[in-house]
């Protein structure tokens, strides 16, 4: 079958810090990126910063008709907290941004687009980052007070809800240094207490939804998860072993609580980090522990699984206990990137097979759940003529299809990372992911675009692969 299925959905998947700019009109409080961009813009690989990044804030309407254009049946966005509430706590609601969110939604139904809204994709407010950010487990409460009142204002029009967007990178700004707050804490474990925490409070959420809005609004919420497809250096059983630690490490760090029946960090992660600590001296686990009512909680807090995939990484046993960018702490793990086909960015491999590989091992370790792939694409240098986009989605897409039809995964929808040429993280404008440029010289940031974005076209129009040879 070449065709995906008739309720499978087709989508794109933007962010707020990303594109919207207007950082501090009608009352928007700071967040941690505003404050790292205007402070350390030595950091942002061209010095630049998301003031205005594509003036989304007062384009949405233009951007919102292209993705009707392309005939995109979903688009997901996400919410500025510190746009919502400035402080990052509910005690000073800020009305223009409800109106403004509000708006962009109308919008959307408007097109006949299914709004997707994730509450948290990496910009925390200032407020919060000011008391501890994650490390603090009272940003368990302010993020389960600021999802109610967004599921209050919003989940009438609002059906589809994610909490996080990729909380393993998110650690990344507390100890390797890639993100915002751009702080050292590995000595204080602090990667450990913070996913603890952001399980805890995408639980918390999850059940609110439950018990006061679920029953009237009908939506499902989720958490988007990410980790590289590992594969093994060698057939040694030792780098096999590690292959399972990697991947246990990463995307079952969070989704291990979740998904399975244990309700539990995944045991290999357990068993090596309890004995780890105990080695070093430690009182406890450097890896926190669920009390039974938390674990109640977070087990079964899903509706779908929220997957974004990019790339896959070679992964071999740690022997010699070398530090990489992706030695991910305690697993004993070295990751390579693999010599398949670059992208711009150095860890985003042309490597299509792998998002089957992981939809599958999703599909075998968590008992079939649905999955939704929340992002996907790849990066370049700006091409307008983005031959190497389409050949990217064109064969990830095909091994998509292959996990619907061969492999029986429950796969139902796909979302492109991303409409807009953005800003992104630390590349800055440097990379750009969008199927839809953006003169970021121009004060009207006019948009043109590209050619994948007719490939976009002619995918959802047909709802199978275009066969046109790119
Ligand atoms: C995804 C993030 O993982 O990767 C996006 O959700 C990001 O926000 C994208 O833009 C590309 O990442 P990078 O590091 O190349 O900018």
């Amino acid at each position: 079958m070449d065709k995906f299925p008739n309720e499978f959905l087709f989508g794109v998947t933007t962010s707020s810090f990303q594109i919207e700019g207007a950082w501090n009109e009608d009352g928007k409080g700071e967040n941690i990126w505003d404050r790292l961009t205007h402070t350390r813009s030595d950091l942002i690989r061209d010095g630049t910063n998301a003031d205005i990044s594509c003036d989304y804030y007062h384009k949405f309407k233009e951007d919102i008709k292209i993705i009707k254009e392309l005939r995109l049946s979903a688009y997901k966005f996400s919410i500025s907290w510190s746009r919502i509430l400035p402080n990052g706590n509910i005690n000073y609601i800020n009305e223009a941004g409800i109106i403004y969110y509000n708006e962009v939604i109308d919008e959307i139904l408007k097109n006949n687009i299914i709004p997707m809204v994730t509450l948290y994709h990496y910009d925390l407010p200032q407020k919060l980052q000011d008391i501890g950010g994650w490390c603090n487990p009272l940003l368990v409460d302010y993020f389960a007070d600021y999802a109610k009142l967004m599921f209050k204002l919003f989940g009438d029009k609002v059906k589809w809800w994610t909490t996080f967007n990729e909380p393993s990178e998110m650690i990344f700004g507390y100890n390797e240094c890639r993100y915002a707050p751009y702080l050292s804490l590995e000595c204080f474990d602090a990667d450990y207490i913070i996913a603890h925490n952001v399980v805890k409070a995408h639980a918390k959420a999850y059940r609110i939804y439950d018990r006061e809005f679920r029953s009237k609004q009908q939506g499902k919420v989720s958490i988007i998860l990410c980790g590289f497809n590992f594969k093994p250096k060698t057939d040694s059983q030792e780098d096999k072993d590690a292959e399972i630690r990697a991947r246990q490490f990463t995307l079952g760090w969070f989704a291990h609580p979740i998904y399975s029946e244990q309700g539990d960090y995944p045991y290999v992660m357990r068993e090596l980090i309890d004995t780890k600590s105990k080695n070093e001296g430690k009182m406890k686990s450097k890896l926190p522990q669920f009390t039974t009512e938390e674990i109640d909680e977070i087990k079964g807090s899903f509706d779908y699984f929220a997957l974004n995939h990019y790339s896959s990484a070679v992964v071999s046993n740690n022997k010699m206990n070398c530090k990489t960018e992706h030695t991910y702490r305690d697993a004993d793990v070295f990751v390579e990137f693999g010599d398949w086909p670059p992208t711009a960015a150095h860890w985003c491999k042309f490597a299509p097979w792998g998002i089957k590989e992981q939809i599958c091992w999703i599909k075998n370790e968590y008992n079939n759940p649905p999955i939704y792939v929340t992002e996907n694409g790849c990066g370049d240098l700006g091409d307008i003529n983005d031959v190497k986009r389409i050949q990217f989605l064109k064969s990830y897409l095909e091994e998509v299809l292959k996990a619907i039809n061969e492999h029986k995964c429950n796969v139902i929808g796909y979302n492109i990372w991303t409409l807009l040429d953005a800003f992104e993280w630390c590349n800055g404008f440097r990379h750009k992911y969008g199927i839809v440029s953006v003169d970021f010289n121009s004060c009207n940031r006019e948009r043109k675009l590209k050619l994948s974005a007719s490939f976009v076209k002619s995918l959802c129009e047909t709802r199978s692969i275009p066969k046109e040879k790119y």
